[in-house]
C-alpha cells in the first residue's frame, strides 16, 4: 500500500433542515471520528472537514412552511448541529457552513473554471412551470397521483408509499405546491456534466484500481457503470443557492449536489487560512501525499464516487478519495428511521435525557454499526450493552483494580514481583492488541475494533476473578501487589484502547489513575504506571441504566407511532355509506363462514392467492387478490368469510366460485374477515 504523508477526512456535510439523529450519527461521524481520533494518536497528521449543508428545495420547502427565510431555518439548524457534533465528541478540525461568502466565492469559481475550460454541455429541455408563481418547480414541488400505487400525494421524485422513484412528467394530476395551480411545460436550459466522457476513466479507477472498497460501496458504483453513466444536470432554476456564476443565468443557481461537496474543500481552505501551521489547502487537495477519505451513508454513494470524482477529474488539479467506507442504514425499533415521520432518535434529545453518556451512545452505534447491512437500534439493546457491558465489564474491571488498590496500598501503584506463568500469559493477550486494533481500525472495522477493545476489559475482570487477590490479601502480600500491578497496567491500556471510540470515558478514567496524555504507540506496555505512582480518586466510569429510563423512551416512540396512525386515519377520511338498500336485497346475498383447506399463490399472477375452502357442501375453489398481505401457509386452517352465490368468474383461466371478504384498510392493505369463534363449516352469516 501506498505511504501518505497526511490524511483528509471527510463526513457528509449534513442538511440544515432538521436536527441529528441517531442514523446519521451511525451512518457517517461516529466511524469517521474514531478513525480521526486514532490517526492523531498514532500521530499522523490528519485533518478532520465537516459542515452544513445549506442549499437545496428541502430547506425552502421548509422555510416555507413555517412562514420563516431558508436562511432563518439554515441558522437554526447549522449551529444547533454543530453544538450536537460537540457534545457528542466528534472532534472535527473546522465544522463550516455552505452559506459562508467563502463557500460561495470558491464553489463559484471551480464551476467557471470548468465552464472556462468546456468541461460542460448546455442543454434546453422542457420543465414543469408554475405560471402564477412565475417559477420553475423542482421535482418536490411538485405532488400528484403515483402512476404505480395510486397514492394521490406523490412527491415529484419519488412517492412515499411505494418507494419508487418517479420524474415530475410520470405524476397523474400534478398541482404545484406553491400556488396550488396545475403547473405547465415550459423551456429551460441548464449545464451539464457529461458523465459519460468519464465513464470509462471511473471503470479503470474503481472497478480495476479499487477492488479493495467495501462490497457495497463497490457493488453500487459498478451497477451504475454497468447501466451506462448519462449527463447530469449541475444547476437548479431556484431563488436559493449560489447563483450560477455566468452572464445570462439568471433565476439559476448551483445545484445542491454540485456545491455542497466543493465545502470539503472550501471548509478546508477557511480552517488553513486560520490556521496556517497546519499546512494549506493546497497541500490538503492537491498533494499525491495526502490520503483522502470520505464517510458517507449509502444514499450518498453516486454522488462520492461517481460525480465528485468526475467534477475533481474536470478541474484536473486535485487528488481523488482513496476510500469512501459508506455504511448502510440504521433501522429504530425495525422500522425505517423517518424524519417526517419522527421515527427517530434526535440527538440533542437524547444528551437531554441521559446527560454525560455521549459515550454511551458511541458505544452502542458502534456496537451496532451497519457497516456491512442494515442494522437496528432498540432501546432494549441499548440499556444491555450499557449495564452488561460497559457497567459489568469494563467500568467493573476498572472501580476493582482501583478499589482494591485504594484498600491495600493506599492508592500508590504497587511494584510487580516475580510473574506466574498464569500473569505472562494474560500478559501475552494484550500485548498483541495494538497491532490487532490497527489492523481493524485501517479497514474501517470499527464495530470489530470495539470488541477488540472491550476484550481486554474482559481479560481484565477474568484475571482479578481467577487470581483474587482479596483472598490473598490475608496470606501473600507480595502476590497481591504484583497482581494489582498488572491489573492497573491493564486499566490504563484500557484507557489507550477505548481513546478513539469513548473519548469522554478515557479521558475520565486517565484523570482517575493520574495519567498524562495518551500515547498510542505505548499501547500493550505493562509500564504505563510506574510503581509509586499516586492514583486518584476512583469514580465510577459508568452507571447502570435502569428499567424506567428505557420505558419513558420507548413510551416516547410508542407514542410517535400512535400519533403517526391518526394522522394517517385523519388524512384518509374513511370512504362515504352507500345510499341505503331494502331487506330484501340483503337477503339476495348469501354469505358464508368456510375453512380454508388449501391455500396457494397463483404462478404469474402478483396479486392472487387460489383457495380451497370447505363449504360445508363438499368444498369449492375461490380466487383472492390479497397475496401481497398474506403467507398462503398462514392461512391455511383459519375460518373465511365469503360470498357463496357470486356468479363463477374465469380470472387466469382458474373458476373462481365465490368471493372472500375483506376489509380495506385506510393504508390501502387487505386483512380477510374470520369469525370471532369456530363454527361449522358452511355457516350463514347475516
Ligand atoms: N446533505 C447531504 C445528505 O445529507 C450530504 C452532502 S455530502 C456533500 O445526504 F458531499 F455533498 F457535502
Ligand atoms: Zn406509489
Amino acid at each position: 500500500m501506498k505511504e501518505y504523508k497526511r490524511i483528509l477526512v471527510t463526513s457528509a456535510l449534513p442538511y440544515a433542515n432538521g436536527p441529528l439523529h441517531i442514523g446519521h450519527l451511525a451512518g457517517a461521524y461516529i466511524p469517521a471520528d474514531i478513525y480521526v481520533r486514532y490517526q492523531r494518536l498514532k500521530s499522523i497528521p490528519v485533518m478532520f472537514i465537516g459542515g452544513s449543508d445549506e442549499h437545496g428545495v428541502p430547506i425552502t420547502i421548509r422555510a416555507k412552511k413555517e412562514g420563516i427565510t431558508p436562511k432563518d431555518v439554515i441558522d437554526r439548524y447549522h449551529y444547533q448541529i454543530k453544538e450536537t457534533f460537540q457534545k457528542m465528541g466528534v472532534s472535527y478540525d473546522i465544522y463550516g457552513r455552505t452559506s459562508s461568502d467563502i463557500h460561495h466565492q470558491f464553489a463559484a469559481d471551480f464551476f467557471r473554471k470548468l465552464y472556462d475550460n468546456g468541461k460542460f454541455i448546455q442543454k434546453s429541455s422542457e420543465q414543469y412551470y408554475d405560471e402564477e408563481a412565475k417559477m420553475f418547480l423542482a421535482d418536490r414541488y411538485i405532488t400528484g397521483e403515483c402512476p404505480h400505487c395510486h397514492h394521490d400525494k406523490a412527491y415529484g421524485d419519488q412517492c412515499e408509499k411505494c418507494g419508487t422513484a418517479l420524474s415530475p412528467t410520470e405524476l397523474i394530476n400534478p398541482t404545484s405546491t406553491v400556488s396550488g395551480s396545475k403547473p405547465v411545460m415550459k423551456e429551460t436550459t441548464h449545464w451539464y456534466l457529461p458523465l459519460e466522457q468519464y465513464q470509462e476513466w471511473l471503470q479503470e479507477w474503481i472497478l480495476e484500481g479499487h477492488k479493495e472498497w467495501r462490497p457495497n460501496v463497490y457493488g453500487q458504483c459498478k451497477s451504475w457503470l454497468d447501466m451506462g453513466l448519462q449527463p447530469r444536470a449541475v444547476s437548479r432554476d431556484l431563488d436559493w443557492g449560489i447563483p450560477v456564476p455566468v452572464e445570462g443565468a439568471e433565476g439559476k443557481v448551483l445545484y445542491v449536489w454540485f456545491d455542497a461537496p466543493i465545502g470539503y474543500i472550501s471548509n478546508t481552505k477557511e480552517f488553513c487560512d486560520a490556521h496556517p501551521e497546519r499546512g494549506t489547502w493546497e497541500q490538503w487537495w492537491k498533494d499525491e501525499d495526502t490520503r483522502l477519505v470520505h464517510f458517507i451513508g449509502k444514499d450518498n454513494i453516486v454522488f462520492h464516487c461517481i460525480v465528485f470524482p468526475s467534477m475533481l477529474k474536470a478541474d484536473g488539479s486535485y487528488i481523488l478519495p482513496d476510500n469512501v467506507p459508506s455504511n448502510e442504514f440504521l433501522n429504530l425499533e425495525d422500522d425505517k428511521i423517518s424524519t417526517s415521520r419522527n421515527w427517530a432518535v434526535w440527538v440533542h434529545e437524547y444528551l437531554e435525557d441521559f446527560p454525560g453518556k455521549a459515550d454511551v451512545l458511541r458505544y452502542v452505534l458502534t456496537a451496532n454499526a451497519p457497516e456491512t447491512k442494515d442494522n437496528n437500534f432498540t432501546w432494549k439493546d441499548f440499556q444491555a450493552r450499557n449495564n452488561n457491558e460497559l457497567v459489568a465489564v469494563y467500568g467493573n474491571f476498572v472501580n476493582r483494580a482501583l478499589v482494591l488498590t485504594q484498600k491495600y496500598f493506599d492508592s500508590v501503584v504497587p511494584a510487580a514481583g516475580e510473574l506466574t506463568e498464569y500473569d505472562k500469559e494474560t500478559l501475552k493477550e494484550f500485548a498483541g492488541v495494538q497491532q490487532q486494533l490497527e489492523s481493524l481500525l485501517e479497514n474501517f472495522k470499527f464495530r470489530d475494533a470495539q470488541k477488540e477493545a472491550m476484550n481486554l476489559a474482559r481479560i481484565g475482570n477474568k484475571y482479578l476473578a481467577d487470581t483474587e487477590p482479596w483472598k490473598l490479601a490475608k496470606t501473600d502480600m507480595a502476590r497481591v501487589e504484583t497482581i494489582l500491578n498488572i491489573a492497573l497496567q491493564l486499566v490504563a491500556n484500557l484507557s489507550i484502547a477505548f481513546e478513539p471510540f469513548l473519548p469522554f470515558s478515557s479521558e475520565k478514567l486517565r484523570n482517575m489513575i493520574g495519567m498524562e496524555g495518551c500515547d498510542w504507540n505505548q499501547l500493550g506496555s505493562i509500564e504505563l504506571l510506574k510503581a509509586g505512582h499516586k492514583l486518584g480518586k476512583a469514580e465510577l466510569l459508568f452507571e447502570k441504566i435502569e428499567d424506567e429510563a428505557i420505558e419513558a423512551q420507548v413510551n416516547k416512540l410508542l407514542a410517535t407511532k400512535k400519533a403517526n396512525e391518526e394522522a394517517e386515519a385523519k388524512a384518509q377520511p374513511a370512504t362515504p355509506i352507500l345510499p341505503n338498500i331494502e331487506f330484501p336485497d340483503f337477503e339476495k346475498l348469501d354469505i358464508r363462514v368456510g375453512t380454508v383447506l388449501e391455500c396457494q399463490k397463483v404462478p404469474k399472477a402478483d396479486k392472487l392467492l387460489q383457495f380451497k375452502i370447505d363449504d360445508g357442501l363438499g368444498g369449492r375453489t375461490i380466487l383472492s387478490g390479497i397475496a401481497q398481505y398474506y403467507n398462503p401457509e398462514d392461512l391455511v386452517g383459519k375460518q373465511v368469510c365469503f360470498i357463496a352465490n357470486l356468479a363463477p368468474r374465469k380470472i387466469r383461466g382458474i373458476e373462481s366460485q365465490g368471493m372472500i371478504l375483506s376489509a380495506l384498510n385506510a393504508d390501502g392493505t387487505l386483512a380477510v374477515t374470520t369469525v370471532e369463534k369456530p363454527v361449522n363449516p358452511g355457516s350463514e352469516v347475516r
